[in-house]
Parts: C-alpha cells; sequence; structure tokens
C-alpha cells in the first residue's frame, strides 16, 4: 500500500467557517491558514516556470469542437507548478503533488482559452464544500492529534478522498515527462453543433519517466524548475493534448470519479515548447489562467468545481497583485 501523503499544516490554525464568508472566500483562506502569507504569489501552486511555444492542432480536433485553436496552429504560454503555496518549496517534497501544467492558447482574435489541469487522474473531491472540509481537516491535524484525527476522520467518510490521498504519487524526471489530467469535465461543440462531455489528458511525447524514492531524495531542491529551462534549450517538450470522451452514464458533476480507461480518447493536437518566457517572475504575477476562460466550441458542463474554482482563482489573482 502507497503511503499516506497529506500535507501538514505550515501555517496556523485553518479557521473557522464563519457563517457569512462565502465558500470561496473560505477556501482562499484555508490556503493562507495551511501555507502562511506569501504577498505576490498564487496563495496555491505557489511555485512555477512559464515556458511559451505553438499548438498544433491534429485533422480530428474539429471532429470534436469547432474552437479557434483547434482548427489552425495557435502561440501557447505554459505554466509548469508544484503544489501547495509556499513560493520555495523544494520541488522534491512530497507535498507539491499534484503538480500542475496551465496552458493559455492564444486565439486569432486576440483572447485567450486555457486548461488548467494536475498530475493526478481525479481530483481530492468532487465538490466546493468537500475541499474546504477536506483543507480544514488538513489544517486541524496535529502531529499531538489523537487518533482517529481530523484527517482521519475525512478520510474515513470520503472514500474517494482516501483513494487519491494513497495513490502513489512518483517524482517525474522532468516535467517533460510528466502526465497531465484536466479532472473536470466541460462540453465540446462541433460545426454541427454535436455536443459530448470530455475532459483533458495531457500526455507527454517523451513518455512518462519517474523516479525511484532514492533517486528522489539526491535531487536538488529547484531541479523540476532547473531541469526544464535547460532542457527546453536542447529540444522542444512536448506533449499530445486528448480529450477523454464520455459514454452515456458517464458522471460529469463530479471530477473525483475518474471515467475508466476503455473510454474513447480523441487526439487534439500537440504542445511544443521552445523558450522559457522571458521576465518570468513578473510573468507569473500578472498571468492569471482559469479554467472558465473558454471559448465557442468549449462550454462548462455540470462540474460544479469550475465555476468555484474560478472563484477562488480569482482571489488568489487579487491577493498576489
Ligand atoms: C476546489 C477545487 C480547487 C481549488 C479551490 C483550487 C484552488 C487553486 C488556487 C487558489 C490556485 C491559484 C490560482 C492563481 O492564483 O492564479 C490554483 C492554481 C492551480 N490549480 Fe487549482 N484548485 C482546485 C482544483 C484544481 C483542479 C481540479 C486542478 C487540475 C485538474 C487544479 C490545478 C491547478 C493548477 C495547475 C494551478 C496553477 C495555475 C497556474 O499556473 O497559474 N486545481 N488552484
Amino acid at each position: 500500500m502507497a503511503t499516506l501523503v497529506v500535507a501538514p499544516s505550515m501555517g496556523a490554525q485553518a479557521t473557522t467557517p464563519a457563517p457569512t464568508k462565502s465558500l470561496p472566500q473560505r477556501i482562499a483562506d484555508d490556503f493562507i491558514a495551511l501555507y502562511g502569507l506569501h504577498p505576490g504569489y498564487r496563495i496555491n501552486h505557489a511555485k512555477g516556470i512559464i515556458l511559451t511555444g505553438t499548438f498544433t492542432p491534429t485533422p480530428q480536433a474539429k471532429t470534436v469542437s469547432r474552437a479557434p485553436h483547434l482548427q489552425a496552429p495557435v502561440p501557447v504560454i505554459v505554466r509548469f507548478s508544484d503544489a501547495g503555496g509556499i513560493p520555495t518549496i523544494p520541488d522534491q517534497s512530497p507535498y507539491t503533488t499534484p503538480r500542475g501544467i496551465a496552458i493559455r492558447f492564444t486565439l486569432p482574435s486576440g483572447g485567450y482559452s486555457d486548461i488548467v489541469a494536475n498530475s493526478h487522474n481525479g481530483f481530492v473531491v468532487g465538490n466546493g464544500e468537500d475541499f474546504a472540509e477536506f483543507l480544514e481537516a488538513v489544517g486541524a491535524t496535529k502531529p499531538t492529534s489523537p487518533h482517529p484525527n481530523p484527517i482521519e476522520k475525512f478520510l474515513g467518510t470520503h472514500p474517494r478522498s482516501l483513494q487519491f490521498v494513497k495513490d502513489p504519487k512518483p517524482m517525474p524526471v522532468s516535467f517533460a515527462n510528466e502526465a497531465w489530467y484536466g479532472n473536470n469535465a466541460f462540453i465540446f461543440v462541433n460545426a454541427q453543433n454535436v455536443k459530448q462531455a470530455g475532459r483533458y489528458q495531457i500526455l507527454p511525447v517523451a513518455g512518462q519517466k519517474y523516479l525511484d524514492s532514492a533517486a528522489t531524495v539526491k535531487t536538488a531542491p529547484n531541479f523540476l524548475m532547473d531541469e526544464i529551462a535547460k532542457h527546453v534549450t536542447k529540444e522542444p517538450v512536448q506533449f499530445k493534448i486528448f480529450v477523454q470522451l464520455a459514454n452515456p452514464g458517464d458522471p460529469t458533476s463530479d471530477g473525483s470519479i475518474v471515467w475508466p480507461n476503455d473510454r474513447k480518447l480523441v487526439e487534439l493536437g500537440t504542445v511544443s515548447l521552445t523558450a522559457v518566457a522571458p521576465n518570468n517572475a513578473a510573468l507569473q504575477k500578472q498571468l492569471a489562467f482559469n479554467p472558465i476562460y473558454l471559448d465557442d466550441g468549449i462550454s462548462l458542463s455540470d462540474d460544479p468545481l469550475v465555476t468555484l474554482r474560478s472563484a477562488v482563482y480569482a482571489l488568489s489573482v487579487a491577493h498576489r497583485r
């Protein structure tokens, strides 16, 4: 059985929900309570690096969606990140999972469309209330807490969260060797107005490659960020973006329920990253990726996490600016 890895409380106690506090505000405050205040940084996925390149769609992408970036090549901006709100966290820490990828497609209209995905297939919870309870249980669990402690109690009543926590989360050799999952469902609409529910899977062209635990402990604190910055000067860092289409009856409203592997995967195209973005720190502060930034041809499903995430991300943006 894999080790149970849950980020410990790194700051003050998680906040007790005030009755008047909105759910997004409660979750934003929970992140700050867990990780401490780091002005100028994201309250989650604080440590990252931005690369630039191109996305080239496949001919079959347009069968799924009429979105402009799925018809012809467009520039992309991609941010790789470690999980958690600590901007100096060592990359090899177990609390950096799931790692993140945020992809911004720059559209011919001048607008943009985002994908915000992470390195785990299936999110820890399926709705915002459970996420707040999860963060607060982590915050309330101390080494001295009697068993069952708050996080054990939460995981005892949320079997998919327990599975998420127990799943192995090996350290990739490079961000270029990690697989990424959108987890939340969107509705893809093609030119004939055919609508299909799907979730993104973003798979490394160089293959998934992971370090064992002995090799992981020998890595340097910034090894993932440093490696990808050097890597991209030698060869393009490439990912194929797929959409996993739901079968009739597959739940679209709960990102913690993983759809079976036999569901149809449609290859949408290839991201090819060729440079580290100049002025990286300033750009990271300025750029705000958001899963709700969509375009004609991709729309929201009944998954409640997307709009909830959007509201919390907006609070995080306000915090860092
Ligand atoms: C209740 C659910 C979630 C909450 C409350 C949440 C919260 C946050 C917050 C506050 C940020 C910082 C945003 C910013 O300052 O720009 C963030 C970043 C991020 N989140 Fe989430 N998140 C949730 C679920 C997810 C899921 C399901 C995924 C992926 C499947 C994900 C992937 C990411 C990534 C990749 C980033 C970094 C984005 C960037 O590079 O700017 N999150 N999240």
